[in-house]
């Protein structure tokens, strides 16, 4: 039979021979578990001499606990062997060399509207915002289109299947809805004088055309706004906004919601007015719509429009970043591919 001693030492070299906790584990389990062979030694008490029996005992507990101080000494060892190779493990390398960072650039779409944004800040208009979904009245009937008016169509207009406050929802097919909502929270604190860039939606998809496209609206609301003044503030606008000088010619036009309507020519950008393909050799390209606010509309806001005339237009940012940016294909603004949009990145405008 196998002496206490010897099994003491036994368990001993086998606790400290043990590589990880759960080896540590199946050790105590091993001497000291219920079924251990230390644990087994008290057994064996019952069959000794009375007399024996209580330094017997004594010597057995001692090993038990020379065997459990043993463990927990190295389970304190291997514990901390673990966690200082977790952290080497994730340890940063400050010797490496670095990644570099790849500076980021706004997408040409957003300078143009930065751009356009502040060449408007800059002589008094504030921007405004409002929502992609819309509902009738604020894309439409507010805006004096009529019930049989083609944008209404369902060929033209994304409708939704829920309503907003009991009419059908529809994706916002301009941003003159946008007109509406600042008319009738600013109707009694004229004037007004604010842009609207933002998303507009219609059903169209070609080399000109996409589903999406974003669109800026103005309104400027004050006594006395002639047709000259819009005419003022679109020239100056254009010149700017290209950093040229550029002539611009109105062309009569029609929109429900404006009366005289206008549509608005400059010298093309891309020959200055000699002709060539991007101007089908007229020399001058189409930029916006615009024109003087219908009174319905001011009505329909809410405005005396006795007392009170508007000016209103609506421009392509798409369109303007084209130009600007000499892009010849409009679908390249949202194929989001990254040799064309890093042409754009540094600068901001
Ligand atoms: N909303 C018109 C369009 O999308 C543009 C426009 C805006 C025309 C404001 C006149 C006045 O075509």
């Amino acid at each position: 039979m196998v002496s206490l001693t010897e099994l003491t030492g036994r368990a001993l070299a086998d606790i400290s021979a043990s590589a990880d906790i759960a080896r540590l584990e199946e050790a105590r389990v091993h001497w000291l578990g219920k079924k251990g062979l230390i644990t087994e030694q008290l057994k064996s008490l019952g069959a000794m001499p009375a007399e024996q029996r209580k330094e017997a005992g004594a010597r057995i507990n001692e090993a038990k606990e020379a065997v459990q101080a043993a463990i927990d000494a190295r389970r304190t060892v291997l514990e901390a062997e673990e966690i200082s190779r977790k952290l080497a493990q994730g340890r940063i390398d400050i010797t490496l060399d670095g990644r570099g960072e790849v500076p980021g650039g706004l997408h040409p779409v957003t300078r143009a509207r930065l751009r356009i944004e502040r060449l408007f800040r800059e002589v008094g208009f504030e921007v405004a915002e409002g929502p992609e979904i819309e509902d009738d009245f604020h894309n439409f009937s507010a805006l004096n289109v009529p019930a049989n008016h083609p944008a209404r169509a369902m060929h033209d207009t994304f409708y939704l299947e829920h309503e907003v406050e009991g009419e059908r929802a529809l994706l916002r097919t301009h941003t003159s809805p946008v007109q509406i909502r600042a008319l009738r929270a600013a109707r009694d604190n004229l004037p007004l004088a604010v842009i609207a860039p933002g998303r507009v939606y219609r059903m169209d998809s070609d080399a000109t055309h996409t589903p999406m496209f974003h669109q800026v609206e103005g309104l400027l609301v004050d006594e006395g706004v002639s047709f000259a003044n819009l005419k003022a503030i679109l020239h100056g606008f254009m010149e700017a906004f290209f950093e040229r000088d550029l002539s611009m010619r109105l062309r009569p036009s029609y929109f429900p919601f404006t009366e005289p309507s206008a549509e608005v020519d400059i010298t093309c950008v891309a020959c200055g007015g000699s002709g060539c393909r991007l101007c089908k050799h007229t020399g001058w390209i189409e930029v916006l719509g615009c024109g003087m606010v219908h009174p319905n509309v001011l009505t329909a806001c809410e405005v005396d429009s006795e007392r009170y005339t508007a000016y209103a237009f609506g421009m392509g940012i798409d369109r303007l970043a084209m130009l600007r940016y000499g892009v010849t294909d409009l679908r390249l603004f949202f194929e989001n591919d990254l040799r064309f949009l890093r042409q754009f990145r540094g600068g901001w405008s």
